[in-house]
């Protein structure tokens, strides 16, 4: 069976796209041709670094779509989506990123448009569409969960889920939904074995001016399950109810009650994602492009277990 690169769902003899992916992701259903290798993107990177505004631990560039010539651009000013290339130490990141991505997604939570691509070796690259930016390339305003707790890039470790609940809470436009949706994004990365949502990993983004302006919870970006090469590492990058290891159901109800969710819209919540298991699963199954599918397939089973087995909902 085929499945298509972008979100990981079965094709229908059209491969190795739904044309609505890739149309989604870059405006044409025509699938880009890379025309720079691995190797070439370091210099190419560092050539516009400056311009690229861009942070993170991982090599990635700014990049935009060539739609006359069909190809995809480093750039510096005016990128529209995001290429992270497969770093030698940590292999099948970008498949792990996708995969994830699309496991959120089939999970209801906002995730931009994103996609696996061929590089010029034949190496899988990881391309996003960048949600700070309009359709006429405009920025959009986003800040993440460090600037607006005042804290250092250095110290994005140092903190709670429960610091970042209380932020959306204090600048969200729409406190009350955003709080579920950062809730269940919580329960969904301790499933996956993400342990590196650290405060830079959470941001706040601009609504446009048509829904009222103010601010709201970023879509997800990320999202990866970080245990396969780190096995030793803690649960959760923030601490929750005061842990970062040992985390159980009793620990996120201890958040959602902090944070004053009502009780009844978190139970839904944990359900709902309870209920989800054969969708991720069958995610994970068929993205037969993911060499560690088997392994994140483990960490995730235990995981649920380990939350949902004796949880009171
Ligand atoms: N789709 C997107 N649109 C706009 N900005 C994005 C998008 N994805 C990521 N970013 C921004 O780029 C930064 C780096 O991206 P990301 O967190 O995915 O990379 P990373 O190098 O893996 O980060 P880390 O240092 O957490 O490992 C993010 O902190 C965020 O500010
Ligand atoms: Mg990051």
């Amino acid at each position: 069976m085929e499945i298509c690169l972008c979100c990981g769902l079965k094709l229908k003899n059209e491969g190795p796209y739904h044309k609505g992916c890739l149309q989604k992701l870059f405006g044409t259903a025509r699938i880009p041709v890379i025309n720079f290798a691995s190797s070439d993107l370091l210099s190419e990177i560092n050539k516009n670094i400056e311009k690229m505004s861009i942070s993170g631990a991982q090599i990635k560039a700014s990049v935009k779509p060539d739609i006359g010539k069909n190809t995809i651009e480093i750039t510096g000013y005016g990128g529209t989506h995001i290429l992270k290339p497969e770093p030698g130490d940590y292999p099948g990141l970008c498949q792990n990123e996708n995969l994830c991505m699309n496991m959120a997604e089939s999970a209801g939570m906002e995730v931009p448009p994103h996609g696996l691509f061929y590089l010029a070796d034949k190496k899988l690259c990881y391309i996003v569409k960048r949600f700070d930016r309009d359709e006429l390339v405009n920025k959009i305003h986003v800040e993440d969960m460090a600037q607006l707790s005042g804290m250092s890039p250095e110290t994005k470790y140092e903190a709670s889920l429960e610091k970042v609940g209380k932020i959306i809470l204090k600048y969200s436009r729409r406190p009350y939904i955003d709080i579920v949706y950062f809730i269940e994004r919580v329960i969904f990365c301790f499933l996956t074995g993400n342990g590196d949502m650290h405060l830079k990993n959470w941001s706040l983004i601009s609504a446009l001016e048509n829904s009222g302006g103010g601010y709201q919870l970023a879509p997800c970006y990320d999202f990866l399950c970080s245990k396969i090469y780190l096995p030793g590492e803690d649960e959760s990058a923030l601490t929750v109810n005061g842990k970062r290891n040992r985390i159980s159901s009793d620990d996120f109800y201890a958040l959602s009650q902090y944070l004053k969710i009502d009780s009844k819209a978190y139970e839904n919540s944990f359900a709902r994602i309870r209920g989800l298991k054969n969708i991720f699963l069958e995610l994970i199954d068929n993205a037969v492009y993911f060499d560690q599918r088997e392994r994140l397939k483990e960490i995730f089973n235990k995981n649920y277990s380990k939350l949902f087995a004796n949880s009171k909902f």
